[in-house]
């Protein structure tokens, strides 16, 4: 395996550079940056690395900004008998502390629960289901609590949202947290919350001089708070760059832009933004080839997207082909834009979004890489 370093000049910064380094090197050196959430310094750290290879490979690299609102949970809990126990703000929730005894509701959250359990001037504490969040939240309002907590029905933590601003502090907590909170117990509850907006960083190479690519190979490299993200998206992260590496010196790479797209666990803000962004080359393209989560086998890697494109992808490589969008990822943008879209991916693994996710097979990423390149060697040479 190449393992001559080399350094790049990069401004004013030198960098060192694995030339021609392969997924497994790619794959240690970013994950030791961690959890790769769109703004944090450990998604800069992994950018930088990542333009470094694709200029290593000879591609020109140019970053696309773009800024969205988010809320962030900058540390929640609840502490009782001296014990701090985690919890996640919901999205909505004020930040605020309160201190007061608990009222376990027996219930999920209706206003009748409530009123049965006593709640005024309480922090009280319900089951997750039944009833949408916001109105858990609006009913304990109106009941007088303080505050309001949320116990997981399954196992794990939830990180979800009010969907409206409501005035009280409300967490969630796993299982285990819910079982120590008993009715009576003084309990301080803090949610830590910040609505501002972040900036995301959409990475674009590009062999110099191509201005209408026919084909875009994209995957995100953001990943989700506490979660390293290598299946989800290391893996397609890499499956790019490996993929941009095989094809450097062949007429492919000439007809092709690369990008690691920013803010997708967000909502796909790095994928829609580019679109935005470039609407020619956008219309131009003949196909968004998309790769989330191909590192690690739940079903057999499966490309599903428009019909030719599938088509080619059946005829070609040994991966399941199927017609149709799934899955809530970067090609959607694309494919609303009228894109003929591929999305590779492996299913949904254990480790998703957890704190887990720190495996991806680099045969796998290969793999993908194979289908992607056999599937564009099928299709016809020029436009139809
Ligand atoms: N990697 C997932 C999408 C995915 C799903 C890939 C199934 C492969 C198989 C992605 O990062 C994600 O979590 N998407 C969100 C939606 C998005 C709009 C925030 C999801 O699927 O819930
Ligand atoms: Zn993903």
């Amino acid at each position: 395996m190449p393992t001559t370093h080399r350094v790049a000049l990069l401004g004013a910064l030198l960098l060192p550079v694995a030339a021609g380094a392969n997924v497994e090197t790619h794959l240690a050196a970013v994950l030791k940056f961690g959890p790769r959430v769109t703004g944090s310094e450990a998604n800069a750290q992994a950018r930088t690395y990542l333009e470094g290879q694709f200029r290593a490979l000879g591609y020109e690299v140019r970053r696309e900004t773009f800024t969205y609102p988010r809320f962030d949970d900058l540390g929640s809990g609840v502490e009782v008998g001296g014990r701090t126990l985690a919890g996640l703000a919901l999205q909505g929730s004020v930040g605020q502390e309160v201190t007061a005894p608990v009222a376990r509701v027996s219930g999920v959250g209706t206003p009748e629960e409530f009123a049965a359990a006593g709640v005024r001037g309480r922090v009280a504490v319900v089951d997750r289901g039944t009833l949408p969040f916001a109105h858990k939240a609006r009913n304990a309002l109106a009941a007088g609590a303080l505050g309001l907590i949320v116990v997981n029905n399954q196992p794990g933590e939830v990180r979800g949202t009010l969907g409206e601003p409501v005035a009280l502090p409300v967490l969630t907590v796993t299982r285990e947290v819910g079982a120590g909170l008993r009715s009576g117990e003084r309990a301080t509850l803090r949610v830590r919350v910040r609505e501002g907006d972040v900036t995301g960083v959409n990475v674009v190479a590009s062999k110099s001089g191509v201005t209408r690519p026919d084909f875009l190979f994209g995957g995100h490299m953001d990943s989700v708070p506490g979660a390293p993200g290598a299946n989800d998206n290391l893996s397609g992260t890499l499956a790019v760059l490996d993929l941009a590496g095989r094809v450097a010196g062949t007429p492919l790479a000439t007809r092709s832009v690369f990008v690691l797209f920013d803010g997708e666990e967000d909502g796909l803000h790095g994928s829609r933004a580019y679109v935005k962004a470039n609407p020619e080359i956008v219309r131009n393209l003949r196909g968004m080839f998309n790769f989330d989560m191909v590192g690690v086998n739940v079903t057999p890697l499966t490309v599903s997207g428009e019909a030719g494109l599938v088509e080619a992808v059946r005829r070609s490589s040994g991966a399941v082909g199927r017609v149709g969008d799934t899955g809530g990822s970067d090609h959607v943008p694309f494919a609303g834009a009228g894109v003929p879209t591929l999305f590779f991916h492996r299913g949904l693994d254990a480790n998703y979004h957890q704190p887990g996710d720190v495996l991806a097979d680099p045969a796998l990423i290969r793999e993908a890489v194979d289908a992607a390149l056999k599937t564009v060697n099928a299709l016809p040479a020029s436009r139809p």
